[in-house]
């Protein structure tokens, strides 16, 4: 059985936070030891909405390399890098762009609904719109089996298909099919009880020291019937249950349950539950990412290593690309 080769990546646009981690870092830290993974963080991509605000890239970038390690990421067993460090990431792109038609970038769903989400900033680019582009440029370039993403990344997986075989039809064969790697995650949902979402400010960041961390759960919505301490609960809708049933062991879930249904239990003893198993889950994260966090130049080093190591294989791919379009 050969190694497959995986890659993914996350946008450096604030900090990462607890849907981040349980959607795609988790993940990553264990696919990390059964194949050969490239991760990076895709600081290119963040420019296409960022471009007015460019000031927080670069801090964000160290943030969330901190993240990773510390939530276990070890660049022996992996590669990670930034994505502007690895310049021909940017020069597949341009080459795709010679040849991808416009229609199949205007349909891509996140396309539209990203605009209409961001609708105070003017998203009439072209870097915006090719967007998914650069992420099949991402893929390609390093001619990855496996894309673990979440669903709402598969229109751009499909799209990355398309133009790997536009490109083998027009010259050669040069791109393998990719997959994704659905991460079929629990849906995780913000404080408030919606979606976790940076624009929503209901995230729970991983690098909120330990007291802010407390003080947002135990001020996480709750089920809304529960009005007193008196009133039964139903967890399948509370999302502090959500949490309990990733962090909480199931015996300990199934009497907390129990407690909550028969108002046996009020939500803040739940939550301090809860608290002791996240501070626990998150103990080697929180150690970690003190170190890293005081050794910014050890985190410079890792990311440099690992641009270098990309650049190998991004480079040959880049080779091929060039004499596939005859500018040898
Ligand atoms: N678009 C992805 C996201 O928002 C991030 C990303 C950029 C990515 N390039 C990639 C994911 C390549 C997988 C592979 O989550
Ligand atoms: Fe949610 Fe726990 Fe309160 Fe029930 S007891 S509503 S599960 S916080």
């Amino acid at each position: 059985m050969s190694m497959k080769r995986v890659l993914s990546a996350i946008q450096p646009t604030g900090r990462a936070h607890l849907g981040n981690y349980v959607g795609a870092i988790q993940n990553w830290v264990k696919l990390q030891h059964e194949h050969e993974c490239y991760f990076f963080i895709a600081d290119l991509h963040a420019l296409t909405t960022a471009y007015e605000n460019t000031q927080n890239i670069s801090e964000d970038t160290f943030q969330l390399a901190v993240d990773l390690l510390a939530a276990g990421l070890d660049p022996q067993k992996c590669v990670l890098f930034r994505q502007s460090d690895v310049t021909e990431h940017a020069e597949l792109h341009l080459i795709f762009s010679m040849f991808t038609p416009l229609g199949w970038l205007e349909r891509v769903p996140s396309y539209k609904d990203k605009k209409e989400e961001l609708k105070g900033r003017d998203l009439n680019t072209y870097g915006f719109l090719g967007y998914p582009l650069l992420q099949a440029a991402d893929i390609l370039l390093y001619k990855a089996d496996y894309v673990p993403v979440g669903r709402d990344q598969l229109a751009h997986l499909e799209l990355t298909r398309e133009v790997g075989r536009r490109f083998n039809h027009l010259y050669r064969p040069v791109f393998p099919e990719c997959k994704e790697l659905l991460t079929e995650v629990p849906f995780l949902p913000g404080t408030d009880g919606r979606k976790m979402s940076k624009s929503y400010g209901n995230t729970l960041p991983l690098s909120d020291p330990i007291e802010k961390t407390h003080k947002t759960v135990l001020a996480m919505m709750t089920d809304p019937a529960r009005k007193r301490r008196t009133d039964p609960g139903d967890p399948a809708k509370c999302p502090v249950f959500t949490y309990h049933q990733i962090f909480t062991p199931n015996d300990k879930q199934a009497e907390l349950a129990q407690g909550c249904r028969s108002a046996g239990i009020g939500c803040i003893d739940c939550k301090k539950v809860l608290l002791e198993h996240m501070d626990q889950h998150f103990a080697a994260y929180r150690q970690r990412r003190k170190d890293f966090e005081s050794n910014p130049d050890q985190v410079a080093r890792i990311l440099t290593q690992g641009a270098e190591r990309a650049r190998k294989v991004a480079h040959s791919t880049l080779t091929e690309v060039k004499s596939a379009l005859k500018l040898t």
